[in-house]
């Protein structure tokens, strides 16, 4: 297997995560007393330079987000981790939490001085109970060697509910109250949790801060892309020999993730199409895979690198049907606050229903474009904007396999 290039797990499998002895040998919560000794400003200063994206999907600079809830003035604020994971097909920051906590805990106290937060909340996937035991021994035993030295966290769980991994939707329900996403803008940043200034940040995008500061932002920006520096890590499932994850540089392109890392297709079978970004991705065909898993090379394909989850499908696959049961999906998911996806996620799955059982014609799949480039711009947030997205690259790319469908 091609080798990795591991960053922010490189303690992976190296210490015992419930051991903080472990994590400090390993030169942990030295970048957290060395940020504390900085000027918050310049620290937020070190890792813009780092160039750091959010690892979550949406991509924004984090250094950037940082400066908007340090300027904000407030008698309290928060930091907020988004441990929801909720995009099927990607368990990456569950590895990152079951394996080196305190890597998370380190980027998230770090970011608390660095803001003037002096509380922090991570808000885990309820399906991962085991992750939340972790979580709170990594706490507990932080709290007992008093390494914060001004910090506390807690941790809640979510109730399954996709939409509430969308930072505003996540907030209203730590809050206590149904989760569906707030009208943006203001961002978190300068009203967040409780109307406080509040930065929700992926848990890799946490667990990448320590060895920023450690390392310097220089020696980030300078590894992978220019515009997405730094590592990502990636899990492989479908069609493909190892159905694992990595973590590689974000100049890495598609091809190599599939044939070098992923050990390519098995059983001697053709490649058919990758999901990239979980879910809510585009589908990719063949002769796009020499693009660069980075935020805007993916962009420009009209694919998202997302959460990092990687869906190979194999030759024999019925793309159609796969594309059916995923409108099946946002149909279950949507929240409801608002009619373009409300309706159109129900008239996508209808649509496509009939497609799939060979009842749909041609005019189907133009209504299927129309809606979905509608609901793009219309939704409110972007559970329902990215919805269709599956759906209109495999009519844009797999045309020959609705037409074998079509009446
Ligand atoms: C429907 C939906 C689900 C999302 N789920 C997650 C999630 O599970 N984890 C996550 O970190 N971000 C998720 N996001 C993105 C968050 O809204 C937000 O951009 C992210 O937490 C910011 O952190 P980052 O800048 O570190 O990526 C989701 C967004 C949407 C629209
Ligand atoms: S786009 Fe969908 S999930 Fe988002 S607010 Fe509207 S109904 Fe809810």
């Amino acid at each position: 297997m091609a080798e990795e290039m591991r960053i922010v797990l490189r303690n992976y499998g190296k210490i015992n995560p419930l051991k903080i002895d472990d994590y400090i040998a390993q030169g942990g919560y030295k970048p957290y007393d060395k940020a504390c000794n900085m000027d918050a400003f310049e620290l937020i200063q070190e890792v813009k330079s780092a160039n750091l994206r959010g690892r979550g999907g949406a991509g924004f600079n984090c250094g950037q987000k940082w400066q908007f809830a340090h300027q904000a003035q407030a008698d309290q604020k928060y930091v907020v981790c988004n441990a929801d994971e909720g995009e099927p097909g990607t368990y990456k920051d569950r590895m990152i939490m079951e394996n080196d906590p305190h890597a998370l805990l380190e980027g998230m106290a770090i970011c608390g001085y660095a803001i003037g937060a002096t509380k922090g909340y991570i808000y885990c996937r309820g399906e991962y109970p085991q992750v939340v035991t972790i979580l709170n021994t990594a706490i507990d035993q932080a709290q007992e060697k008093g390494v914060f030295k001004n910090f506390d966290v807690e941790v809640r769980t979510g109730a399954g509910a996709y939409v509430c991994g969308e930072e505003t939707a996540l907030i209203e329900s730590l809050e206590g109250n149904r989760g569906e996403p707030r009208y943006k803008p203001p961002y978190p940043p300068s009203e967040g949790l409780w109307g406080k200034p509040t930065i929700v940040n992926n848990v890799e995008t946490f667990a990448n801060i320590p060895i920023i500061v450690e390392k310097g932002g220089d020696w980030y920006a300078s590894i992978g892309t220019p515009a997405y520096p730094g590592t990502k890590i990636l899990t492989l499932t479908g069609d493909i020999n190892n159905r694992t994850f990595f973590e590689v540089p974000t100049n890495t392109t598609l091809r190599e993730v599939i044939y070098k890392y992923g050990g390519g297709i098995p059983g001697g079978k053709k490649f058919k199409a990758v999901q990239t970004g979980g879910t809510s991705g585009a589908f990719i065909p063949e002769n796009l895979l020499d693009t660069p898993i980075a935020f805007d090379s993916m962009s420009e394909i009209g694919a998202v690198l997302g959460s990092g989850a990687v869906f190979v499908l194999d030759e024999t696959r019925d793309i159609v049907d796969v594309a059916c049961r995923i409108s099946k999906f946002f149909e279950h998911e949507s929240c409801g606050k608002c009619a373009p996806c409300r309706e159109g996620t129900m008239r996508i799955y209808d649509l496509m229903t009939k497609i799939n059982g060979g009842k749909g014609s041609k005019s189907d799949t133009a209504l299927l474009n129309k809606l979905g480039r509608v609901m793009s711009y219309s939704c409110f947030c972007g559970l329902g904007q990215a919805a269709p997205a599956p759906v209109l690259s495999t009519i844009k790319h797999f045309q020959a396999d609705y037409d074998a469908k079509l009446m």
